[in-house]
């Protein structure tokens, strides 16, 4: 192998990804997972990949693509694939107005439903892209000081992902110290339990929180998702912005299937998804109802 310029121009060793290898990938996984992979995504996608190249002892980027597109190694490369082309940034507390939505009004009012969710049957949550758990540990967090103030109150959290990575890391429930900032501080010291080792401070989900949660592998393209279809808010945020319009449209038509009348789908707060011919309706920013 010969070293080369980088675009740069630093005199070291550079390993291009080519434009007919980053087309063939990228349709590739639009196929399977919608993202939509347009070229300004090329130098993250070869930045990425070169990790793969490097984990596999291959020569090169091209040695890699001619070994996952060419060589028939797809199939067991896919989740790696996958993995390493996908998105997965994630806060606590994310977007918090989803949160005091449901504090003050949203689980109100579907416990007044007249299937009573929460007290007849545990209510139902399911955070569609949960990345490496903040959200759905949030969502826990919060549902636990809801039973606080409510003895009978009953919940369940599906949450799940394409990206075995973060899936794994989320049932984990390990995260650095720094990530619990935009948690309120008594709900961080009744819910998370602080690691002895100071020079790399990190915080563990006590095991109520994490018990609270089912993680499971579901890729939003799949044309059945294998989950309960009375569930009662459906959290999908900060992934529909990654599909095109037609998939947006078609994930949000099969989430829909998953939720019951009166129930909720939050998605994030930079996703329009006005247009689309839905069984819902807009009760607030990024909030919709079922009808
Ligand atoms: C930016 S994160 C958002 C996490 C969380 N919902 C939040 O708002 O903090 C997007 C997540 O969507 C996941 N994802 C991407 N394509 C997916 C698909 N087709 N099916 C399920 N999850 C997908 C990614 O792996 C990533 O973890």
């Amino acid at each position: 192998m010969r070293g080369t310029l980088t675009p740069s121009g630093e005199n070291s060793f550079y390993d291009p990804l080519s434009r007919r290898d980053f087309e063939r990938l990228g349709r590739l996984i639009e196929d399977y997972c919608g993202i939509r992979m347009p070229p300004s995504k090329h130098t993250m996608v070869e930045g990425r990949l070169r990790r793969r190249v490097k984990a596999l002892n291959l020569a090169n980027l091209s040695e890699y693509c001619r070994y996952v597109l060419d060589q028939g190694a797809l199939e067991q490369e896919l989740v790696n694939l996958i993995d390493a082309v996908t998105t997965n940034k994630t806060d606590f507390f994310r977007e918090p107005q989803h949160f005091r939505f449901l504090m003050t009004e949203g689980i109100q009012s579907l416990m007044a439903l007249p299937h009573r969710p929460g007290i007849d049957r545990p209510m139902r949550f399911w955070s569609a892209a949960c990345a490496s758990g903040a959200e759905p540990y949030t969502l826990s967090m919060v549902l636990h000081e809801v039973q606080r103030a409510n003895r009978g109150f009953r919940f369940e959290i599906f949450a799940t992902d394409i990206c075995t990575e973060v899936l794994t890391k989320a049932k984990m429930a390990i995260y650095p110290e720094f990530m619990a900032s935009p948690v309120p501080t008594d709900i961080a010291r009744r819910y998370f339990l602080r690691s002895q080792d100071r020079e790399t401070p990190t915080l563990r989900l006590m095991p109520r929180v994490r018990q609270s949660v089912r993680f499971g592998h579901l890729n939003l393209m799949d044309p059945d998702y294998g989950l309960p279809t009375d569930m009662d808010v459906i959290f999908c945020r900060n992934i529909l912005i990654y599909f095109e319009k037609q998939i947006q449209c078609a994930v949000l038509a099969k989430l829909c299937r998953h939720l019951r009348p009166g129930g909720y789908l939050l998605v994030g707060h930079s996703e329009t998804i006005s247009g689309f011919d839905l069984p819902i309706e807009q009760i607030d920013t990024a909030i919709f109802r079922r009808r």
